[in-house]
């Protein structure tokens, strides 16, 4: 169990059959062995929601946000300075799980007109809500503006210049942050990174052909147009990091990007923006980024670069996803065929893994299949004596790379009918989800206090074929 864990409010680390991590904060396995979540049994769950189902706990998710705001506001008043958490609605988004964010203070940043939707019908206070997007709609923009949304965060120059037009044609002044790569490069997976220079996002730090670099010449644009108001400076350098480091690393370019401006137009800007992209246990036995651990490291890192630079601190804003809701979500899988297999491994030895499909797969979780991602399962409706065997969750989908975990081991008596829960999905399961071989995306289910609720209901055919221009009657 993390430091982390233990200090989550409302849960007592001693509980009895307390699992601890990668699973969520309540789950704990009762006597007979059954699995719960919120205080709601998986078999109720199952037969209530069907299979396959995410189900979230509203009470971990709710610590979780806590514990990130708790963490920065505490390390950053110690250096002197103030805080915001805005949620990265892009690692799940309903209304229910925006209005959590919101009534635990935090703000939500949104990456798209329908991610911006859902925050404004949840009622989240539209000047804390942010949208970001490397390829922004003029009726995004438009869309935001109306709204009176609190911040954009432009992302090329052609945005800069995009929403300018729009605000201006409104009458309007659009709060901007210019989002800039400072070749910090981390997290998990190649693809995750989103500070490489050789990538589409933000504006580098650093100058292309020896003039201003891409992210000054933002600055300077949004500066000079009146009808768009300089916030700040984003940065956002991966996703699943596990080293602090790089937070540090990019603050530093980041104030110092931030200082130069002052220094040519006397404009400091008062926030700056570190992304999100804390790291999760995926496993048993990893460990999860504490967030009191980074807040402190970039808080102190923050404070020394801003004294060295002679600058007052800034407003410093942070946008956690993967960290708040990760952890709180679990996948709940009904068995179905189990069927071992043969292997020759490449010492020419074989062994045997036992494959077990269950009733979703590549279109409810696409992480395996995309990153290789990891992920950690237990048969979870029963209590079983047998002894573990090597197995590989696989779903239902007409592809052998459709896996939801390469390797895990299983009771050896694991049947049709079981019910298998997948730790740590709350993070881009859901919002990754496809349709994939008309598959019907699975519902989000909330339990908390003994009681659970559906968020977003189950997909049906009839959903599906309603989009056919050519299955109406
Ligand atoms: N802010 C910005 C500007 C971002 O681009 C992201 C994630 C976040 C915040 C939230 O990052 P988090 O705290 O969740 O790591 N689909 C991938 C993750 C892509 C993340 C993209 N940006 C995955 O499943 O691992």
């Amino acid at each position: 169990m993390s430091a982390y864990l233990t200090e989550q409010p409302g849960v007592d680390p001693g509980a009895a059959g307390r699992l601890g991590e990668p699973w969520p904060a309540t789950a704990r396995r009762r006597d007979d062995g059954e699995l719960e979540v919120g205080g709601v049994g998986v078999r109720e769950l199952a037969a209530q929601h069907g299979t396959p189902a995410y189900v979230l706990d509203e009470a971990d998710f709710r610590a979780r946000a806590r514990a990130y705001r708790t963490a920065f506001a505490e390390a950053f008043a110690a250096v002197g300075t103030e805080t915001d958490v805005y949620y990265a609605g892009k690692a799940l988004l309903t209304v229910a799980v925006a209005r959590w964010a919101a009534e635990e203070g935090l703000g939500v940043d949104t990456a798209s007109g329908g991610e911006l939707a859902v925050a404004l019908r949840a009622g989240v206070p539209v000047a804390e809500v942010g949208l970001h997007g490397n390829n922004k709609s003029a009726a995004e923009v438009a869309t935001a503006l109306e709204a009176g949304i609190g911040r954009i965060i432009v992302d090329s120059l052609a945005e800069v210049e995009m929403v300018a037009d729009v605000a201006a044609a409104r009458g309007v002044v659009a709060p901007v942050m210019v989002r800039v790569t400072t070749g910090v490069h981390a997290g998990g997976h190649e693809y995750i990174s989103t500070a490489h220079e050789d990538q589409k996002f933000g504006l580098s730090v650093n100058p292309v052909d020896g003039g201003d670099a891409p992210a000054m010449r933002a600055l300077l644009a949004v500066v000079e147009r009146p009808s768009l108001r300089l916030l700040g400076i984003h940065s956002h350098i991966g996703s699943q990091i596990l080293d602090p480091a790089g937070f540090e690393v990019a603050a530093r370019a980041v104030l110092t990007l931030r200082a130069e401006l002052a220094g040519r137009t006397g404009v400091l800007v008062e926030e700056v923006d570190l992304g999100g992209g804390y790291g999760i246990a995926y496993l048993p036995g990893e460990a999860a980024l504490d967030p009191r651990a980074v807040a402190g490291d970039v808080a102190r890192a923050v404070a020394d670069v801003c004294r060295e630079l002679g600058t007052p601190l800034p407003r410093v804003s942070i946008e956690p996803g993967r960290s708040i809701v990760g952890p709180a979500g679990i996948t709940l899988y009904t068995v179905g065929t189990v069927k071992p297999v043969a292997v020759t491994a490449q010492d020419g030895s074989t062994f045997t893994r036992l494959y077990v499909s269950v009733d979703g797969g590549m279109s409810d979780n696409i992480r395996p299949a995309l990153y290789g991602a990891q992920y950690h399962a237990e048969v979870v409706g029963r209590a079983s004596d047998a002894a573990p065997v090597l197995a590989r969750v696989v779903g239902k989908h007409c592809e052998s790379g459709d896996i939801v975990v390469h390797e895990v081991r299983l009771p050896g008596d694991v049947r049709a009918g079981d019910l298998l829960a997948v730790a740590a999905t709350g993070a881009y399961g859901r919002s990754m989800a496809s349709n994939y071989n008309l598959l019907t995306r699975p519902p989000v289910v909330a339990a908390t206090g003994g009681a659970s609720r559906v968020l977003v209901r189950r997909e049906t055919v009839d959903d599906l074929l309603a989009l056919d221009a050519d299955a109406q009657a």
